[in-house]
């Protein structure tokens, strides 16, 4: 089965954990956009999506599906996400996709979190991905420091050589060279550096439930 099919597999999958008649919180990602196209076929069990992306607000839209600020709804029941590397006890890194800080926003206002991905998500240790860092431009080389002072190498992500901006108009650093044995702690200290909005490690929003697409299957894995 190919990466793109674990992906599709699991998508489809997640659909048994949407609550009909309750508004779902989607995320962002190529693992995502399988759900999105899946969620369409159910659409008209549910009011509509909270997103966390106007990637994922412009694919949501163009399936029909309503989707509504999050401050326009409460607790919402589910949120369905993917991740970039998720460890045994549902701690994530997110981000690659650079949507960190909406998909944290409304993962917190989510009773649960459904990660859906393929097996080569599943790490030991977070921290072989580079973890994503959304950060306000004038902070970027203090916070790239301080990083560095603690072992890590950080860079300013790129796109058609200019730094990426986000959908909340700051920039993203990538850190590699970190080895996070405890990511609660690791995600509540960065949290806390002048000029970081938000820190592309899930422990404080882990996953109560993940999917994993793997050739045999969808593995549950439950936290
Ligand atoms: C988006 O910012 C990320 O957090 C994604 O959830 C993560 O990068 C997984 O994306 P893929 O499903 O595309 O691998």
């Amino acid at each position: 089965m190919t990466q793109d099919e674990l992906k599709a597999l699991v998508g489809q999958a997640a659909l048994q954990y949407v609550v009909g008649g309750e508004i779902v919180g989607v995320g962002t990602g190529s693992t995502v956009n399988k759900f999105i196209d899946a969620l369409a076929t159910i659409k008209s069990s549910i009011p509509g999506a909270v997103s966390s992306s106007v990637a994922s607000t412009e694919r949501l839209k163009a399936l029909g599906i309503p989707v509504f600020d999050a401050n326009d709804v409460g607790e919402i029941a589910v949120y369905i996400d993917g991740a970039d590397e998720i460890d045994a006890r549902g701690n994530m890194i997110k981000g690659g996709g650079a949507a960190l800080t909406r998909e944290k926003i409304v993962a917190a206002q989510s009773r649960r979190f459904i990660c859906i991905a393929d097996e080569s998500k599943l790490v030991e240790a977070l921290g072989r991905f580079p973890v994503p860092v959304e950060v306000i431009p004038m902070a970027s080389q203090r916070v790239i420091r301080q990083f560095q002072a603690m072992g890590g190498q950080a860079r300013v992500r790129l796109k058609d050589g200019q730094p990426l901006v986000t959908d909340n108009g700051q920039h993203i650093l990538d850190v590699s060279g970190l080895s996070i044995t405890e990511p609660l702690q690791f995600e509540s200290d960065v949290n806390q550096w002048p000029g970081v909005v938000t820190v592309g490690v899930f422990a404080h929003q882990k996953a109560a439930v993940c999917l994993l697409g793997t050739t045999s299957g969808v593995k549950t894995l439950a936290f």
